[in-house]
């Protein structure tokens, strides 16, 4: 019989041996010609399945959302900083990647995480959140630097109101809204922030659509994709940020001594 020599690779996502590259079996031609966008090629290639239009509809809201929040954010602020030291395109979008983590875009896989063991134990938001403070943890997607009570973050609302009209079910934001609920009765800028509302909702994406089987969805929420839709979704911005200070022509960045506290 044959005997196949042993591979250094096992890759299951796509295959570009063919006449045409296919993405999870799906040959390109078919992704123009069924008039496909980016929220289908994520899930070819990330979930190796073809998605329902409203989830891949969702996912691109979620990139348009997150793909920039100005140039104050840390992302961009490390971007903006790199590009004007004159470093290159991928230099400056790295630099503001790599802001990105627990503080800052990259808490949606512990938010997901978090909300769905409370929710699946069913903790009441009053025990889960005393419970994530006995152990120090802050709660993941809960609590933003400028948006509060008074000035709640508009991306959450239309992520929200998109799926309330969307999904088979919202079981899971709707718990993240009474986490926020309470969190808000301990302090006011305590929101549910858009790294919370897309790691509840993806939740519900994954569990309402009936084509993940649990364990899959456990596996999705323990590997952790979902902060790959911040991290994809800003790069947009963080290109943008170095073309403009490149376009601006913007001199080398020294931050001013009168904005540092020097003591001792
Ligand atoms: N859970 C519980 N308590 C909190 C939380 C939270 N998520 N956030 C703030 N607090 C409370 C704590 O008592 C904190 O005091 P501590 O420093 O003793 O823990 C107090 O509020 C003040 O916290 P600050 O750090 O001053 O609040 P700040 O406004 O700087 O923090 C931040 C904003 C970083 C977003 C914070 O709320 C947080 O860590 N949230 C969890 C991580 C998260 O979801 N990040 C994503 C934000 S959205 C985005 O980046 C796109
Ligand atoms: C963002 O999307 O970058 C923000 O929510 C963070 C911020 O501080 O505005």
């Amino acid at each position: 019989g044959k005997v196949r020599a042993p591979t250094h690779i096992i890759s299951t996502i796509s295959d570009d041996r063919g006449e045409e590259p296919c993405y999870a079996g799906v040959p390109m031609s078919s992704i123009v010609e069924k008039g496909y966008g980016v929220g289908d090629v994520i899930s070819l290639l990330w979930f190796k399945r073809s998605l329902p239009r409203y989830c891949t509809q969702f996912i691109e809201i979620c990139i348009m959302l997150c793909a920039d929040h100005g140039p104050c954010v840390s992302g961009a602020h490390n971007t903006i900083v790199t590009a004007r030291a004159g470093k290159d395109l991928v230099s400056s979008l790295v630099s503001g990647l790599l802001t990105i983590g627990p503080r800052f875009g990259g808490a949606i896989d512990d938010a997901a995480r978090y909300f769905k063991d409370a929710y699946d134990r069913g903790l009441t938001p009053y025990e889960f959140v005393e419970g994530m403070k006995k152990k120090g943890i802050r709660v993941a997607g809960i609590g933003h630097r400028i948006k509060n009570r008074d000035n709640k973050d508009k991306r959450v609302e239309l992520l929200q109101r998109f799926a309330r009209t969307h999904f088979p079910s919202v079981k899971y934001m709707e718990y993240a809204v009474q986490v926020e609920t309470y969190t808000l009765s301990k302090a006011n800028n305590l929101v549910l922030n858009v790294d919370g509302a897309i790691g509840s909702l993806f939740l519900d994406l994954l569990a309402g659509s009936g084509l993940f089987t649990k364990q899959e969805i456990d596996e999705i929420v323990e590997i952790g994709y979902l902060n790959g839709l911040f991290v994809l979704a800003r790069s947009i911005g963080l290109i943008g940020h170095t073309f403009d200070q490149k376009r601006l022509k913007q001199p080398l960045y020294r931050h001013p001594w009168e904005d540092v506290l020097y003591t001792k």
